[in-house]
């Protein structure tokens, strides 16, 4: 009680360092990288300053440098020439994330782990994450899962280090596991988007990779914000399936989530810090309404509700803060 206990009297700078609960390593980034396969120069994305999609090319040396630069591991999100209903640009052997994977690996082999995100929708002509009926406009579940299975396969034989389905399909995690497993990449880690949320969040990424939908929305497949015992069902599902990696996504306005995942199953837990709480933070801060210093703070707040790492567009302004 005070006036015994005084609680500033840690608050020097040397006491912080020495007992700070929270800890941002670069070891906690995951940098999400785009490539482009329609593209010759790197081209800038409007609704996220500061982030651009790659060429095939250029994509190895964004690899090298974040690698340069200590980052553990990258997140491949491809953008296709072309698209078809049911997303078969997602599983060629030399399709763009292939490809990519490929020449990333090639170049930097064991000093970047590649994480190849899998799912349909920057593949299908209606934007969704699965395949569609258009009759009813309904996303069919079931038959996406062998396409999912299929590309989970072509993605490890490009090289992939691990595989991470962010489609929200029931039982997507089973079937890539066993696809993966039948073809001898049983040592292949699955990070799956066990809590997924139907968000606006999302309106930059969008942008970033063409996946705007023809019709609807993805709220039959992605959760209701509403929800947070929902999401242990999601996790449970996902980890009885075989998840090696639970992520809940977005984080900032789901650090609640993060927090009871953490805490009930004690998985190895990410943590999607998407590409709105992104430009939000970064539009802010080009305008000088917000200073540098709040992309520490807020990463800092999703390890401390739980996460381990953190896939973030920061990635690379984080990595360099912090060395220097
Ligand atoms: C698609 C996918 C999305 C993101 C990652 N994978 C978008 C969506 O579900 O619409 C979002 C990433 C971000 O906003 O940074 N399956």
């Amino acid at each position: 009680m005070f006036p015994t206990t005084r609680l500033r009297r840690l608050r020097t700078p040397v006491m912080k360092r020495m007992f700070s609960e929270t800890k941002l390593s670069v070891d906690d980034l995951i940098a999400p990288l785009f490539v482009d396969e329609n593209l010759t120069q790197p081209q800038p994305i409007p609704s996220m300053p500061g982030i651009q999609r790659e060429t095939p090319k250029s994509v190895v040396d964004e690899a090298k440098e974040l690698a340069d630069l200590g980052i553990p591991a990258l997140i491949l999100f491809g953008i296709p020439k072309e698209k078809d209903e049911t997303g078969s640009h997602a599983y060629g052997e030399n399709d763009v994330v292939q490809n990519a994977t490929r020449d990333i690996k090639a170049e930097l082999g064991d000093d970047m782990m590649v994480i190849t995100d899998l799912c349909l929708c920057e593949f299908t002509t209606h934007g969704h994450c699965g395949v569609v009926d258009y009759d009813t406009e309904e996303i069919l579940n079931d038959p996406t899962l062998p396409i999912l299975g299929k590309t989970a396969v072509s993605q490890a034989r490009a090289g992939a280090d691990m595989v991470a389905p962010s489609g929200m399909m029931d039982g997507m995690v089973a079937s890539i596991r066993k696809a993966l497993d039948q073809n001898s990449y049983s040592n292949i880690p699955i990070m799956s988007y066990a809590a997924k949320y139907s968000s606006s969040f999302y309106g930059p990424f969008r942008d970033a990779v063409d996946s705007g939908y023809a019709f609807g929305d993805r709220s039959t497949y992605q959760m209701d914000p509403a929800n947070s015992n929902e999401a242990m069902r999601e996790v449970e599902q996902d980890i009885k399936e075989g998840a090696d990696i639970i992520m809940v996504k977005p984080a900032l306005p789901y650090l609640d989530i993060i927090y009871r995942v953490k805490h009930e199953f004690n998985m190895p837990t990410a943590a999607y810090n998407v590409s709105g709480e992104y430009s939000m933070i970064k539009g802010a801060m080009d305008n000088g309404w917000l200073a540098e210093k709040a992309i520490i703070e807020s990463l800092i707040s999703i390890k401390r509700s739980g996460a381990d790492v953190i896939l973030t567009y920061f990635a690379k302004d984080v990595a360099i803060n912090l060395i220097r």
